[in-house]
């Protein structure tokens, strides 16, 4: 297991737009396993490659299954198809660590990309996982959530998660 340091808001990397990935290596292969690490120890749902100061078009999810058991994506190359409804909830991201705000966003999102074997795969999701996949993306095009912030960034409070997870909409 290798973590990665987290860029913060303010870190120019965070505002490039990433590229396409064009094949499989094993060093995209150490990449994705060390996001995923960092991802799951900063206790995130998502986390893009700029995040970890790498401009390639890949990010990892995981809102967690049912049972709690968790539900590993990867996402290369991915392209929002389709989106619909609507969501208001409370959003933070790894790169803007104690914080959170309230971010309109659709309620479903359709997501094609390639995974790990460079196989194209189809997400779906709706709520968290929708407003994780629509987040992730925007990474990639050198975009973050306090961009779309309605009023003021808050801090999280105490004992409250740090990321999404807990803020759905009420
Ligand atoms: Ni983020």
């Amino acid at each position: 297991m290798a973590l990665r340091k987290i860029r913060e808001m303010g870190d120019p990397i965070l505002e490039k737009t990433c590229k396409e990935v064009k094949e499989m290596t094993p060093r995209t292969m150490d990449l994705i396993d060390d996001m995923f690490d960092t991802m799951y120890e900063a206790c995130g749902v998502g986390l893009a490659a700029p995040q970890v100061g790498i401009l390639k078009r890949i990010a990892v999810i995981d809102c967690g299954g049912e049972d709690g058991e968790g539900d590993p994506i990867v996402l290369i190359n991915p392209v929002v198809l389709e989106t619909s409804g609507e969501q208001r909830g409370q959003e933070g991201c790894l790169s803007v660590p104690g914080k959170c705000g309230i971010v309109t966003r659709p309620n479903y999102a359709k997501v094609k990309a390639l995974n790990e074997e460079m196989e194209e795969i189809i997400v779906e999701g709706e709520e968290l996982l929708a407003r994780a996949l629509l987040h992730e993306i925007e990474h990639l095009d050198g975009h973050l959530y306090v961009e779309k912030v309605e009023g003021p960034l808050l801090d999280v409070q105490p004992g409250e998660a740090e990321e999404i997870e807990d803020f759905d909409e009420e």
